[in-house]
């Protein structure tokens, strides 16, 4: 393993991301006693350190609680440099508050436009020496910007040392996709073609754009969620065994799965907005961004040949709920005086808020006929001391583990797939807020299908 990172920059530092989940994801890391090193944040506030340290602490209350003696210890451990990230007094300051720091890690919570001169400003004012960058999503709006941003962070950056984040790899749930599939051998004759008859995901959430009105109607469902985590999600559930445990084995066969993903095509996408959406500030009246989307996606390996994968996505659905289900095929013959449903046998997956693993099953009922019904047989695991997604992104990037981390290959092979849609697609369809989205989304599931829709688990965790 490469040294560890020995201060941490966060520019953004007076933004929303660092109000809702980097300070409680400082002071979760203090507490567990993995971060002890200068945290300097960098803004244009015209603030003073002791007022960062009140925004931590505000943050910190409204997003799981203060801990006293981890908050003292992470006031004690911030820095403010304030300044315009277009001047470069700005980095001469932040260079004279690194201090004694070799190998400073800077963190990007910023919008992308401002990656390029950030990073050129660190690279003049010799902050980029032995550093690592953590850029934030979105990681560009299409192929062609992605691409030129890898060119921009490599011109400063080497690949090693740049953390592209997608916080869903950050997730216990999204960790257990991989492992429960390499850490059980039964599952692996079962995990292809021959067996499986369609994947859903389905990531829904109840709420809107919760006042973000303003970037989201500049990106839109599919480059918020689905390029990045969904498609991750993907490549988790269908690539093939790394042969190694180190990070590069994982990378390399994930990088491969997005690789053969066919590009999307307009015909099988159905793109939604809900109605009210265009009251939203920051909206265009006549805004045509889909907060919904449900699609059609083929991966073009002997594995998954001919099985799809369907995927949606919405804002203002009927519940918050992130779920795969890897739907069986049939038994081959009736044997039993029954016709079987459809979907008697399944994997689902809970990715969220819920951790849940379950299997669908088919057992006799009690008496002389041989007739059944379907269950489910339920997993679930949940510790009220797991960690954010966020808290082990940024331990991982402050020790140089790049394992839950995109490589630029896999970044740009992922706006591969949604590239074509990008630019042609059908209209968005308006629907009402609290329904699954326009009803011509049905039309992506094929033949007798139809979408599974998340239910709220319905017995406790234990
Ligand atoms: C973010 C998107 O990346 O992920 C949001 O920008 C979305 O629109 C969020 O709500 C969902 O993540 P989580 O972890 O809250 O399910």
């Amino acid at each position: 393993m490469p040294p560890a990172s020995d201060a941490f920059v966060f520019f953004g530092a007076t933004g929303d991301l660092a109000y809702k989940k980097i300070f409680p994801a400082l002071q979760a890391m203090v507490a567990r006693g993995d971060l002890d090193i200068p945290v300097i944040g960098v803004a244009r506030a015209g603030w003073t350190v002791d007022q960062l340290r009140e925004r931590a602490r505000d943050s910190i209350e409204h997003n799981g609680g203060v801990d006293e003696a981890a908050f003292a210890k992470l006031a004690s451990l911030l820095r403010y440099v304030d300044g315009d990230y277009n001047d470069a007094g700005t980095f001469e300051r932040l260079r004279k508050a690194l201090g004694d720091a070799q190998r400073p890690l800077h963190y990007l919570a910023i919008p992308p436009n401002l990656f390029a001169p950030v990073v050129q400003a660190l690279d003049a004012s010799g902050s980029a020496k032995g550093a690592r960058v953590v850029v934030e999503k979105p990681f560009g709006r299409d192929l062609a910007s992605a691409r030129a941003l890898n060119a921009t962070l490599h011109e400063v950056f080497d690949e090693a040392s740049i953390f592209r984040i997608d916080h869903y790899l950050g997730k216990e749930a999204v960790q257990n996709l991989l492992y429960f599939r390499f850490a059980n051998a039964f599952l692996e004759p079962l995990w292809n073609r021959d067996h499986v008859d369609n994947v859903q995901i389905s990531m829904a959430e109840d709420f809107g754009v919760q006042g973000r009105g303003g970037f989201y109607d500049g990106v839109g469902a599919i480059r918020d969620v689905v390029q990045n985590h969904l498609l991750q999600v993907v490549a988790l559930l269908a690539m093939n065994a790394p042969t190694g445990r180190d990070p590069e084995s994982i990378r390399l066969e994930k990088l491969r799965l997005f690789r053969a993903m066919r590009p999307l095509q307009a015909g099988e996408l159905v793109r939604g907005q809900f109605r009210g959406y265009r009251d939203e500030a920051g909206v265009a009246k006549d805004s045509d961004v889909e907060t919904f989307a449900a699609l059609r996606l083929h991966i073009d390996t002997w594995r998954w040949a001919g099985v799809p994968f369907y995927i949606r996505a919405g804002k203002c659905l009927p519940i918050t709920s992130t779920q795969v289900v890897v739907d069986l095929k049939c038994p081959p013959m009736a044997i039993f005086d029954e016709t079987l449903p459809a979907h008697s046998n399944y994997f689902r997956l809970r990715l969220s808020p819920e951790v849940v693993i379950a299997t669908g099953v088919r057992v006799k009922r009690a008496g002389d006929e041989m007739r059944g019904e379907d269950v489910e047989l339920t997993a679930r695991h949940q510790h009220s001391d797991e960690k954010s997604p966020y808290e082990r992104l940024l331990g991982d990037a402050i020790r140089g583990d790049t394992g839950l981390f995109t490589s630029d290959a896999a970044v740009e092979a992922a706006w591969r797939v949604v590239d074509p849609v990008l630019r042609d697609h059908p209209a968005a369809e308006p629907y009402e807020p609290g329904t699954w989205g326009p009803a011509s989304a049905a039309s992506i599931v094929e033949g007798e299908e139809r979408w599974h829709d998340p239910q709220p688990e319905t017995s406790a965790p234990c």
